[in-house]
């Protein structure tokens, strides 16, 4: 392909991938498949690499996230982002609709919308394309937010429709939500790492719109809904039409809006979505009803924060009050304990609620609940009903104050609650049996080592038979330990039935671990079940350390320097690997054939990506032809670290003249690489090949690390 030709095929892919993403997300009628799509993008990616300076401003590959934002600027909208007025009765939305007919004898309608439960945004578009995202911020001034928002599929790069069909500037409002399925998901995962899950999908958008790197807001798959058309050269003066203009030029407007003419269809709008919100898959807090002519919006006028001509009304969360019965406690997997009050069983918003989360030591203290206690159930948008607080003219007097629990429920270890943090948290890490267990499940879940042969019912059961006690005892599992052992079911309605482990499944078990033995080293280190280390950080670690040799002898500011590990990640990595038990884990896990090193390619990518020392350690002895200084800024320029003293985490000495019998004998004890300066130089030059980090003799704990050198 050449230059002019490779240009066309850019422009052609770039039109083709937004055509395709559009009728995907926003028409919901998908053109090609997934796999066809992503080799498209893939098409795209490499000619764009090939020809960077012929890509064009809204290529679909920003979805996946482009460069970090250090800091979010602040700029001035160009109108101020007011907010609505509240109401939450019938009542009040007549005098609403009295007022406005008094300040106006012309006659007017209204579109009733829903009142999207996220983030307000402005998104400003220039010749038909994205130019600017702002939050709203004080109304006044928001964070520019662009590259995050570039990654929302359904927000148009550029519109769907010929330039003509547009002014040359405006800019639309709207909300960025966060649709459950994929907050549901996000929760999961951040307490899979043991940390604080969001409260609501509200505050997961704000905080995913938030974060600096955008590859990590694309992961978060948000969703934008626009409501909202500026601009000074529109024809269209009614506001209904607008949204259908902007749904033509490839807006996600919903289909949920409603003209109503009087107040009684705006009764009923608002009676069937308070009803049909449980079915949307996305939260809404209420509606919002609009004066639907916009020439009538600046005689109707505003107050002080927000417009006349437009208010919203709140569904009132559903709300139950009932007694505390007890607060028992469950304890995950990575030893947090949290607290669940068990109530007397009670209806709401459809459902017998008998159980509501209390979440964390920290709400029992802030709503001072106590057992016994009529508390208020809440069930708003979130699908887990929550206590809001406390009836407290129903106390009884001889109540007194909830102690929380000092030991942890299932092991009896003291439990343990770090300055700052909400909760607590059992320390018991190997021996608390559903920190076991859950250690056990997150092992042989599907992004770890993707053991589906073990499900949850048959870890439990090889637990309960006291056939594996950690993750490195799944591997000694013979067929004569499973053969004939019996598992429990229990289906959806209740019934137990009793399965004894056939020949078939015994020997999906056994394929099922020896083929885990391929899984690629950063997935076992995910597999580990280290605290705060989720999928994101294990990849970042096994790249920067390529071996769990040497991760295991990281020191807490080699861990410092890895990307994305800040303190509390590497306390928690270093607490990890000084646990002789550990350390055995890994130890018998690696006699197992697990993968204890990143593989040669992604290892070679690494060197590549990071210079040619990437990943390696150097003590510099000696004199050489050039200042040690000089020496030391060519081991960092090429991505190696230095240290000043040869020990076990030392990967080479760059040997010079004269270097100190003490140092070379150390070196040679344990058994490191001496590298002289010829060959150190060669190997730098830029036509070499990457070092060879390959350990000579297979990743044993037992011994330093021996690297090869070239
Ligand atoms: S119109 C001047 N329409 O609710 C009018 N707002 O309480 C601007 N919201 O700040 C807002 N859904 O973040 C409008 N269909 C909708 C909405 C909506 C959600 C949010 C928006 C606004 C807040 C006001």
């Amino acid at each position: 392909m050449n230059e002019q030709q490779a240009k066309i095929r850019i422009e052609e892919l770039t039109q083709l991938l937004n055509d395709y993403n559009y009728a995907y997300y926003i028409e919901d009628n998908p053109k090609v498949s997934d796999y066809d799509f992503d080799m498209l993008l893939e098409e795209l990616i490499n000619l764009e690499k090939s020809y960077p300076q012929y890509v064009l401003s809204y290529t679909p590959t920003q979805r996946v996230g482009g460069h970090i934002t250090k800091s979010f600027k602040t700029v001035l909208h160009k109108t101020p982002m007011l907010s609505l007025g509240n109401t939450y009765s019938r009542e009040d939305l007549a005098e609403f609709d009295g007022r406005l007919r008094k300040l106006t004898d012309k006659p007017f309608n209204y579109v009733c919308e829903l009142k999207y439960d996220g983030v307000a945004v402005g998104l400003e578009y220039r010749k038909g394309l994205l130019f600017r995202a702002l939050t709203r911020g004080d109304g006044q001034k928001g964070d520019e937010v662009t590259e995050n928002i570039k990654t929302i599929r359904s927000v148009p790069l550029k519109l769907q429709t010929k330039e003509g069909d547009y002014p040359d500037e405006f800019e639309i409002r709207g909300e960025v939500i966060m649709p459950r399925k994929a907050f549901y998901f996000l929760n999961k995962q951040k307490e899979e790492i043991g940390e604080e899950p969001f409260a609501n999908p509200r505050n997961a958008a704000s905080g995913s719109l938030k974060l600096q790197d955008p590859k990590q807001t694309a992961l978060r798959k948000l969703d934008c809904f626009l409501y909202f058309l500026l601009g000074d050269n529109i024809e269209e003066s009614e506001h209904e039409k607008r949204l259908q203009m902007a749904a033509r030029w490839g807006f996600k407007t919903g289909h949920f809006y409603k003209v109503c003419a009087n107040l009684q269809e705006i009764y009923a709008f608002i009676d069937y979505w308070e009803k049909e919100r449980e079915h949307l898959d996305f939260d809404i807090d209420g509606a919002v009803i609009k004066v639907n002519q916009m020439n009538l919006w600046n005689e109707l006028g505003f107050t002080a924060k927000s417009p006349r001509w437009a208010i919203a009304y709140k569904f009132k969360a559903e709300r139950v009050c009932t007694r505390l019965k007890k607060i028992s406690f469950q304890v995950g997997r990575t030893g947090a304990v949290t607290p669940v009050a068990n109530l007397e069983p009670i209806l709401l918003a459809g459902t017998i609620v008998k159980r509501a989360t209390l979440h964390n030591a920290e709400i029992i203290e802030k709503l001072n609940i106590r057992l016994g206690d009529m508390v208020y159930v809440e069930k708003g948008g979130e699908i887990i009903p929550k206590i809001v607080g406390v009836d407290l003219s129903q106390r009884s007097i001889d109540s007194c104050e909830f102690q929380f629990i000092k030991i942890c429920p299932q092991c009896g270890t003291p439990l343990v609650r770090e300055q700052g943090e909400i909760g607590y948290y059992c320390p018991n890490e190997d021996n608390c049996p559903p920190q076991i267990k859950g250690k056990l499940e997150h092992f042989i879940s599907r992004k770890a080592m993707d053991i589906s042969s073990l499900g949850e019912g048959k870890i439990d059961r090889l637990y309960q038979k006291g056939l594996v006690q950690n993750i490195a005892d799944l591997y000694d599992l013979k067929y004569e330990d499973l053969y004939n052992l019996s598992t429990q079911i229990t289906d959806k309605v209740g019934n137990v039935k009793v399965l004894n482990f056939k020949e078939k499944t015994v020997e999906n078990i056994l394929a099922g671990l020896e083929k885990s033995k391929n899984i690629s080293f950063e997935r076992v280190l995910f597999a580990l079940g280290i605290r705060y280390v989720g999928e994101t950080t294990a990849k970042l670690l096994a790249r920067h350390f390529l071996s769990m040799n040497r991760l295991e002898k990281a020191s807490l500011e080699e861990l410092i320097q890895v990307e994305e590990v800040g303190d509390k990640i590497a306390g928690s990595i270093e607490a990890f690997f000084s646990n002789v038990e550990h350390l055995q884990i890994i130890n018998r896990l690696r006699k197992a054939g697990l993968q204890m090193e990143l593989e040669e390619e992604k290892r070679q990518e690494e060197t590549r990506l990071d210079g040619k020392l990437s990943g390696t350690t150097w003590v510099i002895s000696g004199v050489f032809s050039q200042s040690r200084e000089e020496m030391k800024k060519k081991i960092e320029e090429n991505g190696g670290h230095l240290s000043g003293s040869i020990s076990s985490k030392t990967s080479f000495v760059l040997a010079g003249d004269k270097m100190g019998p003490e140092k070379r004998k150390k070196a040679e004890e344990l058994g490191i690489s001496l590298v002289e300066e010829a060959e150190f130089m060669a190997k730098i030059s830029k036509d070499s090949t990457n070092v060879d980090t390959k350990t000579k003799g297979g990743d044993s704990s037992e011994k330093p690390a021996e690297w090869t050198l070239f």
